[in-house]
């Protein structure tokens, strides 16, 4: 198998697992082009039945009743009141229900979803996007589904500086090598991004064009666009010039983590906190966010603002607050404060040990890697990692003797 499974090999993976494509029957109420090419396009390629179409919108199925099918796509444009229309929708029928639509408004999907759609997705439609929404299961199962397969953790960090980048990449160093684990290392900062950098590697080229055009991803174009550390680890990152604006598309981080989840058993984000808004699909899809602040009234301001957030955008997921102690002597504020202040316990405190982050990034390895593991630092990213990892403990190093 190549480095990620392809989108035909992918869907077929989930249809062996039970999921819905396997049997599912679609019927769409749409006008909208963008959709109807790309039910075309999916069921020509093989990667789901051919759709009925139905001329017209939401209001036009809730006036024709739910019709006798397992995937019900509809497009809300044309309903004055489209919440409530998939609430009657799914009060009718144990179809899933997705909804297509031309505004990209968090409050107003995340209101879809509770109403009872599985997901929503804005037109123009990328065909592998809708893919996506036709195959996921609800939101309660796939939380499930998720936690079953792939360890997928977010690291935000609240301010610049406060270690997020080093402890996303050591998470991942140890998944790979001492738990064994086939890990991708996903640095979504495209311009400024130090994931690659941390390990000694070169960024590959692509990611960026993953991302802004979602459309083209498959699987050669993903794995020309990763660097192997090792057989275990794998890292996505760029170097993006800075003199160039970057126009991600906003399904762009979501298609890419479905193509690439069933390849790893772990897949650890660097996620810059400029580029939380609008990823919810993506939080939705972790076992766990971190996020990792200093002690500062800035950090703490910020944390309680990703917390929100994130609790948010993903209710289900496991979240936990890091504080990385005395970066930079800005320890402005205690512990029990900043507690209070985000009302919530810190989970885990990361020691000050320059000497350890200095040598690992003059080294270009991995903290765990360049220290020795009775340095207080790489102690606190086990720790970490412990938390983190879904199942398996290190794998004992084998021994060498040499002759
Ligand atoms: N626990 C620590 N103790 C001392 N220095 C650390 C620690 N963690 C990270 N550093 C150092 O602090 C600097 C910033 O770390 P890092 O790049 O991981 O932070 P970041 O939050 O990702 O920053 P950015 O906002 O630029 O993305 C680096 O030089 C790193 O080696
Ligand atoms: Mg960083």
């Amino acid at each position: 198998m190549t480095a990620v499974a392809s989108k035909g090999q992918q869907i077929a993976a989930r249809d062996a697992g039970g999921n819905i494509a396997a049997l599912s029957t679609i019927v769409a109420f749409t006008q909208d082009e963008s959709t109807q090419e790309a039910l075309t396009r999916l069921a020509e390629k093989g990667l789901m039945p051919h759709a009925s179409v139905v001329p017209g919108g939401l209001s036009t199925a809730v006036t024709t009743g739910m019709p006798d099918c397992t995937v019900l796509l509809v497009d809300i444009s044309d309903s004055p009141d489209p919440v409530a229309d998939i609430h009657h929708l799914s009060g009718l029928g144990a179809a899933q229900i997705v909804a297509t639509g031309p505004v990209n408004d968090v409050t107003l999907y995340r209101a879809l979803l509770d109403a009872g759609a599985s997901d929503y997705v804005v037109v123009p439609v990328v065909p592998e996007e809708l893919a996506r929404a036709l195959t996921v299961k609800r939101r309660e199962e796939r939380s499930d589904a998720v936690a079953e397969t792939t360890m997928a953790t977010a690291v935000i960090g609240a301010r610049g500086g406060v270690g997020a980048t080093t402890i996303a990449v050591s998470i991942a160093w140890l998944l790979a090598h001492e738990y064994k684990q086939r890990t991708a290392l996903l640095d979504l900062d495209l311009q400024f991004g130090t994931c690659a950098l941390a390990l000694d590697l070169l960024p590959g080229r692509g990611l960026r064009e993953v991302l802004e055009s979602p459309d083209r991803i498959d699987s050669m174009f993903v794995s020309s666009a990763m660097v192997n550390e090792s057989d275990t680890l794998f890292v996505l990152g760029g170097e993006e010039p800075l003199e160039e604006a970057l126009y991600l598309n906003p399904n762009g981080i979501g298609i890419l983590f479905a193509a690439i989840q069933p390849d790893f058993t772990n897949i650890v984000v660097d996620l810059p906190r400029t580029m939380v808004t609008g990823q919810r699909s993506l939080l939705e899809s972790m076992t766990s966010i971190l996020i990792v602040s200093d002690l500062s009234l800035s950090g703490m301001r910020d944390t309680v603002r990703l917390k929100a957030l994130a609790q948010e955008s993903a209710p289900d997921v496991a979240l936990e607050v890091i504080v990385a102690e005395g970066q930079n002597r800005r320890n402005t504020i205690s512990k029990a404060d900043f507690e209070r202040g985000i009302e919530g316990k810190i989970a885990h405190i990361v020691p000050f040990d320059a000497r350890t982050a200095d040598e690992a990034a003059s080294n270009g390895r991995a903290v765990p890697e360049s220290g020795g593991s009775r340095r207080p630092l790489v102690k606190s990213l086990r720790q970490i990692t412990g938390r983190v990892a879904l199942e398996g403990k290190p794998k004992a190093r084998r021994k060498w003797f040499g002759k």
